[in-house]
């Protein structure tokens, strides 16, 4: 099998697995890093999101071939402790019921709060549209993704 040279929460870390293998996989099972969770393994629910260079992608439907010399972030990297304004946020707002999708969520979140620190309701939704809550959590997600960019300002 191939060997892959992957740098994922600013350490590089070497893969051996099939090229067209998912992200999500390498990282759940390869690398232990479970924050990161499968819901539908088809694009369609950003339970699996991460960041690739700054950017929000779905790692289940995204080739760990595809990857190399990009730099990788999953919930365990947002920051140290917890720390990241979203984080607080979801804690103030006592966001997750169940908590499954919720990584998925605040690394989408985080990705757009990085483009756009003052987002608008329309931003936020249109942003964080293909993020499936099956709890409903939509409106403490939104109340949250506010106060955090308002703690940017
Ligand atoms: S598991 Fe990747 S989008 Fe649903
Ligand atoms: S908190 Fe349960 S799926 Fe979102």
């Amino acid at each position: 099998m191939p060997t892959f040279n992957l740098k994922i929460n600013g350490k590089s870390q070497q893969v051996e697995t099939e090229a067209d293998a998912p992200l999500l996989w390498v990282l759940r099972d390869q690398l232990n890093l479970v924050g990161t969770k499968f819901g539908c393994g088809i694009a369609q629910c950003g339970a699996c999101t991460v960041h690739v260079d700054g950017s929000a992608v779905r790692s289940c439907s995204t080739p760990v071939s595809s990857l190399e010399g990009k730099s990788i972030t999953t919930i365990e990297g947002l920051s140290d402790n917890g720390g990241h304004p979203l984080q607080k946020a979801w804690i103030e707002h006592d966001v997750p019921q169940c908590g499954y999708c919720q990584a998925g969520q605040i690394m989408n979140a985080a990705a757009l709060l990085d483009k756009n620190p003052n987002p608008t309701d329309h931003d936020i939704d249109t942003a964080m549209n293909g993020n499936i809550c099956r709890c409903g959590t939509y409106v403490r997600i939104k109340a949250a993704i506010k106060t955090a960019a308002s703690n940017l300002q």
